[in-house]
């Protein structure tokens, strides 16, 4: 229930009762609501100074006569002060509505059909043939599942794609790496570790040897000109590399719809770099095509090199093309760390100058780095951690801890899968995605922090509560027990829930759920401190009851848009 909404419609109704005509609107006045700084004074205010001049009274006078003209069951008091009207709640009877609405709801509560079917197009993930996938994949991967979740629960149809990257020189050389000192067995069974020591030798030994350099290209080439050995390898080496990402999309339950990466766009570049030229978009410049894009600011998009070779960016404009077409996106978003944010930037224009005003719906969901324990990953410096090493390790020492704090728990490496990858995802999905991240084990796998496992916690305890409770929740709540300051900040968080999820999807920006998430722990972890839940009167207990299976609905249904498990018993 909007209380300040319809406060503001008892307002403008009593407005006309008594003065004929309301000088404001409903939808005016709400803006004027205040939220007085302690409860004592009402939880919400209505300053009638403003209406002193249309209405030509006092500002106490037009207060006692609003007063005495609103009669609503959920108010439980209303007090005209100086001017001023304060609203006091009556707090059981917006517990009952909130909460019976969420339950009503169940598991869809805060869903909605904002979206009506239309489809948004997410490429996250897009990793990279032949190389492993490390954790600077984590965030992509990690903000656009939970995007996916979050459209889908709000009535979006999504198309998860990962743009892999399955395109350029390096594959040439890595082919005739292969065909010089590789074993297919050998690569078969070590993955995508074997390939990157194929491609590190190649890069050794070629440094000042021209002769396997130019046989790196001819290689490329090849593949270019459809060879089917040098395509039967590359398709090869594409599915050990997938075969290895898998693993790390299975752990994480993530799934992708397509995986149409750069190579994809191999026979759909052309009509796009031909309407560039009709349009008279194309200029020369040193031998290359490029997109002239002074005007903004910006560096020239390149669409073709001297030697006619396509780049990353003409595959994004024909991915952009295919993708509007295949799809009629309402929505195209691009979760990619902000080191491409001039790409992108370019990418639209282009698009837009294009004359195509769905230039406006793609957007670059942009995100910052990671460090490691102090440590920068890049692959230069050969600081690379790898995910699926960190999952494990995640997953290892989660089992540490609750080996030590649960050693009674039944299905611990199920729990400590739960816990472990859940605590690395979290941590990723903590902060304002823009924002850099520093990854420390102790922070977060904290069990009193702000982390997954306190969430996950606060979710097992109340399915704790419930079990001893035994199910059945047979006595009418009272919901007078729900009144007291606890259990009211958990009601207002419940309330919450379904804006919340709106905004995080307006934004793109699951950090919102994430620390709703923490709010709403802390606040039934206060609430459970203070307040017995298994009180002795049936009524209260029963409404403390109802409050507790809401939280754990909810807690579970958050982080389950975040990509989280819950476990039911930690
Ligand atoms: N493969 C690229 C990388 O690892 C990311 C691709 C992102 N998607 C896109 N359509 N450009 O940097």
């Amino acid at each position: 229930m909007d209380f300040k909404m319809s406060i503001a419609r008892c307002v403008e109704g009593a407005l006309e009762k008594q003065f004929t005509q309301s000088p404001m609107t409903a939808d005016e006045i709400a803006p004027f609501l205040e939220v007085p700084p302690d409860t004592a004074m009402g939880d919400y205010a209505f300053p009638c100074f403003r209406l002193a001049k249309s209405l030509r009274k006092a500002p106490p006078a037009i207060a006692d006569a609003l007063r005495d003209a609103i009669d609503e069951k959920f108010l439980a008091r209303i007090d005209s002060v100086k001017g001023y009207l304060n609203f006091y709640i009556n707090r059981a009877t917006y517990a009952r509505e909130v909460l019976e609405k969420a339950e009503k709801e169940g598991g869809d509560y805060g869903s909605r059909d904002i979206g009506g079917g239309a489809t948004v197009c997410i490429d996250y993930s897009s990793i990279n043939i032949a190389k492993r996938f490390h954790i600077g994949h984590l965030s992509s991967t990690m903000i656009g599942n939970a995007l996916s979740r979050i459209y889908r629960f709000l009535g979006y149809n999504v198309e998860s794609i990962n743009h892999l990257g399955d395109w350029g020189t390096q594959f040439g050389k890595m082919i005739c790496a292969y065909k010089k000192w590789g074993d297919r067995q050998v690569v078969e069974k070590g993955g995508v570790d074997e390939m990157v020591k194929l491609y590190v030798r190649f890069e050794r030994e070629s440094a000042d040897d021209g002769e396997l350099q130019q046989q790196g290209r001819d290689w490329f080439k090849k593949i270019e000109q459809g060879d089917p050995e040098a395509l039967e390898i590359f398709d090869w080496f594409k599915s050990v590399t997938l075969k290895d990402a898998e693993r790390v999309y299975d752990i994480l339950g993530v799934k992708f719809d397509s995986y149409a990466g750069e190579s994809f766009y191999n026979d759909k570049m052309d009509p796009v770099v031909e309407e560039l030229d009709k349009k008279g978009l194309l200029t020369e410049s040193d031998g290359a095509k490029i997109v002239n894009l002074e005007d903004y600011n910006m560096p020239p998009c390149l669409i073709l090199k001297k030697d006619g070779a396509t780049l990353y960016a003409t595959r994004d404009l024909a991915a952009a093309f295919y993708r509007k077409k295949t799809y009629d996106f309402a929505k195209c978003l691009y979760v990619v760390a902000y080191q491409q944010d001039l790409h992108f930037r370019q990418l639209f224009k282009v698009i837009e100058l294009m004359g195509y005003d769905w230039y406006k719906d793609m957007e670059h969901v942009s995100f910052g780095m990671v460090s490691y324990e102090g440590e920068t990953l890049s692959t230069r410096k050969g600081h690379i951690v790898y995910l699926e090493d960190l999952l494990n390790e995640a997953v290892k020492k989660a089992r540490d801890i609750i080996d030590e704090k649960s050693p009674d728990l039944e299905n611990k490496d199920e729990v400590a899968r739960q816990v472990g990858v859940g605590a690395m995802v979290f941590f990723d999905l903590y902060n304002n995605r823009i924002k850099d991240i520093d990854f420390y084990w102790d922070r977060a796998l904290n069990f009193d922090g702000e982390t997954a496992p306190y969430v996950q916690y606060t979710h097992a305890r109340c399915s704790s509560v419930l079990r001893k409770a035994g199910d059945e929740i047979t006595q009418e709540p009272d919901y007078e027990a729900l009144a007291d300051a606890e259990a009211q900040d958990v009601v207002r968080l419940i309330e919450r829930f379904p804006e919340i999820v709106v905004s995080a999807m307006e934004r793109n920006e699951p950090s919102l759920i994430t620390r709703f998430t923490i709010d709403l722990a802390q606040a039934y972890n206060k609430f459970y401190y203070e307040r017995r839940i298994l009180d002795d009167d049936a009524g209260v207990r029963s409404a403390r009851l109802k409050l507790t299976t809401i939280v754990k609905t909810v807690l579970a249904r958050a982080l389950y848009l975040i990509g989280v498990e819950a476990p039911e018993r930690m």
